[in-house]
């Protein structure tokens, strides 16, 4: 019998949510919230992909219900369906443990096309941005050309950017497949609007690049306050986040959701930057580490 661990991070993204999902710039983030998952196994294993699943969790189901596997056990700290790249962090387990106990030696590459994969099976059409930083880990700026091909730099030794923090507003209605299908929609409905949003998250997301490359850290509070106005363009932030939104603007900070968003209720976790978060101290604020260690595999 073999028993492998892996684990891995969940994450934010810094800039250029959806817009990544049509070949824009991402800046991404692996957090210190993190995914564990113990598989044991006897005997030889099948592809994943032969087990026709619709999700993860009915992948989940089969696999725990294969002959060859003796156990299947998930442990997470990363809140489930809040923009945080909980099923990424998954996927990228899931694949890691599966090709470790399939050929011993996968490599990082194989790791992470299968991650994509199985978020593919998660969200119909994915950046496969999320798996990415969740299997490298760090500060990564990544674009999607086409599905083929991805493109991604790791960023080192970046400085810690102060007063970040995250603020839950709870879990969307919406999963990540259905708001990224309202932005397709909205996309077809409005395309000069939405394409200029889009635009306007790369000028962020390239700003927030000068801004870890030099150190300049006078502009967060611009950059998230821009970021957060193309996603209301864009209509992923729901009313009461809004609301919440302007609160923390009002009070001389800034936020932005992390992720896919959510419109008709919550919308999942926030990016805070406050320089006093004592003027919000009546939110339940968390202290945010970025740039954490990807994907760790043993055996
Ligand atoms: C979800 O965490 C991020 C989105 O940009 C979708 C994606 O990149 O696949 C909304």
């Amino acid at each position: 019998m073999k028993t492998i661990a892996a684990s891995a991070p969940g994450k934010i993204i810094i800039a250029g949510e959806h817009a990544v999902v049509y070949g824009y710039p991402a800046l991404l983030a692996a957090t210190n919230k993190r995914l564990s998952l113990e598989l044991s196994v006897s005997g030889k294993l099948p592809s994943l992909s032969s087990l026709k699943a619709h999700n993860l969790a009915h992948l989940v189901k089969l696999v725990k219900k294969l002959p060859q596997v003796d156990k299947l056990k998930i442990h997470s700290d990363i809140p489930a369906g809040s923009g945080m790249g909980s099923s990424a962090a998954l996927s990228v387990c899931l694949a890691a443990a599966w090709l470790k106990a399939t050929h011993d030696q996968p490599s990082q590459e194989e790791i992470n096309e299968l991650a994509y994969q199985l978020e593919k099976l998660q969200h119909g059409t994915p950046s496969g941005g999320d798996n990415t930083v969740s299997c490298y880990g760090g500060l990564l700026w990544f674009r999607k050309e086409i599905p083929a091909v991805k493109v991604f730099k790791r960023l080192a030794d970046i400085p810690e950017i102060k007063n970040l923090y995250l603020l839950d507003t709870g879990k969307p209605a919406e999963s990540t497949g259905e708001m990224v299908a309202q932005v397709a929609d909205q996309k077809k409905a409005q395309p000069k609007k939405i394409v200029n949003a889009f635009l306007g998250m790369e000028a962020v997301a390239r700003g927030w690049l000068e801004l870890v490359t030099t150190n300049n850290q006078s502009q967060v509070e611009k950059l998230i306050k821009d970021n957060h106005s193309y996603l209301m363009d864009i209509g992923v932030v729901s009313a009461s986040t809004q609301e919440l939104i302007q609160h923390i603007e009002r009070t001389g900070g800034a936020a932005k959701i992390t992720g896919a968003g959510g419109k008709s209720n919550h919308s999942g976790m926030l990016l805070v930057w406050h320089p006093n978060s004592k003027k919000i101290k009546n939110l339940s604020l968390s202290k945010l580490l970025l740039s954490q260690k990807g994907l760790i595999l043993n055996r």
